[in-house]
């Protein structure tokens, strides 16, 4: 028996912009991730930048992660054949050759029609070292650092926006405490100068998950808020982490493709565990901070289950089901509610590793788009969109999964350009959900909805069948007497568009 929901949607009321970059990527040098993803046989592989383009992906976080904090860059510049090579302690202790460099990343990140977002090394780098990379990176004119980048083949600047602080430096990035990284990244965030009309937005390392405290010591380190003297030296925003595991111990986390319901439903329980967390957050630093000057930036962010069976355990390489997608269903959901606090997300990992878009077969070379990739795409019109609030009328339906209460459907929207996009996840396994949605402030006329679905929370793609979890057109939507009504089947992620 079909499930109930009632809600209301005022379209004329304007809720936060959801900003494009919530829709951010991650590429770290782990796994097949850059070598043997992104980076193939010396060259980008265009097959892959295509791919992404087609979900206009806003951002690209990178060298990592982990990676980021044993990462120097002066090693990754210069002729490939003469860059030194270091051992990736933290990825499978695989030899690094370094043939991925800063070039090599703004290039990609040009293809794309990205903007790149580099985490520098406050772990085990210095302070002139990162200052350095700015300027090689962003300097016009005359300066040892433009000299060098020059004398590398790249004359004009590049512009970089985002500047990642460390990362995790409450573990992989140095296991400091907060009090201590907090000095360190107003330390580091000092010598990262603005060059010309560049200017940086620097983004401190957060907080692992539910660590409020931290995000507290960081906000009370961040410096006058009202001088921007101190701001400008400090950091504009701050990171928190936040995966999605089903297992009992970090050990056992799960399989990606063979689990069964009770797990499905602990998965669902642990993604929906974001709101929680971006609302703890959040709440620490409308204190310090009322308005909203300082960014909050979930730099990490989607499922981790155990590696797929024979493949290097440091390598992170994990199937993608219907049960991902809806996860990534329920994130965005979360993400539009929390818009005003929450500036940037970025999905780990694009290719190959953890949550990923695209997978590649290390073999044949053939690229599959996961389902998650698919609610990228169809949730593509809520970037830079106005958020709207929806309202509930009757409780949504939910169940018990443990100790917890887990709500089977979620929702959001947003309205762009005359143009009303809902996005709606139904996580119940069994049992579809018809929603009505009534409709305030405007009137929405024709209407057309696109579903991803499959027989199985299971399902997933291989390069056998690529297509087993793709999009279709979905015709269980009408709109009659100012209210959209939508059925949702089992395991479903529906967006319904429509002219207001
Ligand atoms: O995304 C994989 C790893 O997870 C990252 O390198 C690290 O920051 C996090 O612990």
């Amino acid at each position: 028996m079909a499930t109930r929901f009632e809600a209301v949607l005022n379209v004329d009321l304007d809720g936060p912009r959801i900003s494009r970059h919530l829709y951010g990527h991650f590429a770290e040098h782990l796994g097949r991730c850059i070598y043997g993803g992104f980076y193939v046989d010396g060259a980008i592989r265009l097959d892959v930048v295509e791919a992404l383009r087609a979900l206009n992906i806003p951002n690209l976080r990178w060298p990592g992660g982990c990676f980021a904090d044993e990462y120097h860059w002066r090693d990754g510049i210069g002729p490939r054949a003469q860059r030194p090579t270091m051992v990736n302690t933290h990825w499978g202790g695989v030899e690094e050759n370094n043939h991925f460099g800063t070039h090599e990343f703004m290039e990609l990140c040009e293809l794309l029609g990205a903007e790149p977002y580099i985490s520098g090394n406050v772990g085990s780098g210095t302070v002139r070292e990162m200052s350095e990379w700015v300027e090689y990176l962003t300097r016009e004119g005359d300066s040892p650092m433009a000299r060098l980048r020059k004398a590398n083949g790249r004359d004009e600047p590049w512009r970089v926006r985002f500047w990642g602080l460390g990362n995790e430096a409450w573990g992989c990035g140095g296991n400091m405490t907060a009090e201590h990284y907090a000095q360190e990244a107003r330390r580091f965030g000092t010598y990262c100068r603005d060059y010309g009309d560049n200017q940086l937005y620097k983004i401190a390392a957060g907080a692992n998950g539910a660590d409020y405290a931290w995000t507290e010591t960081l906000m009370k380190q961040i410096g006058h808020l009202g001088c921007r003297r101190i701001r400008s030296t400090g950091y504009h925003a701050l990171s928190v982490h936040h995966y999605t595991l089903t297992g009992p111990t970090w050990e056992q986390k799960g399989s990606a493709t063979a689990f069964d319901t009770d797990e499905y439903y602990t998965t669902m329980v642990a993604a929906a565990r974001i709101e929680e967390i971006l609302a703890g957050h959040a709440a620490v630093m409308d204190a310090y901070d009322p308005g909203q000057t300082v960014g909050l930036v979930l730099d990490e962010w989607g499922t981790w289950f155990d590696v797929e069976p024979g493949t290097n355990p440091g390598f992170l390489y994990q199937q993608n089901t219907l049960r991902d997608a809806l996860v990534a269903g329920v994130h965005f959901d979360v993400f539009h509610r929390f818009a005003d606090r929450l500036v940037m997300a970025n999905i780990a990992q694009t290719v190959n590793v953890l949550q990923a878009m695209i997978l590649t077969d290390p073999d044949s070379g053939a690229l599959v788009l996961t389902p998650t990739y698919h609610v990228f795409r169809m949730n593509q019109g809520h970037q830079d969109a106005t958020s709207l609030r929806v309202d509930v009328r009757t409780a949504p339906p939910s169940r018990p999964v443990g100790d917890a209460n887990l709500t089977t459907v979620s929702m959001s929207a947003s309205r762009k350009d005359g143009r009303l996009l809902v996005s709606l996840s139904n996580l119940d396994a069994g049992a579809p959900a018809d929603v009505r949605i009534e409709i305030r402030g405007g009137t929405l006329e024709t209407v057309e909805a696109q579903i991803l679905t499959s027989g199985a929370v299971q399902d997933h793609n291989t390069p056998q069948t690529p297509s087993a979890v793709a999009p279709h057109a979905h015709d269980g939507v009408s709109v009659a007497g100012g209210a959209l009504r939508v059925r949702l089947p089992a395991h479903s992620f529906v967006t319904v568009s429509g002219i207001l």
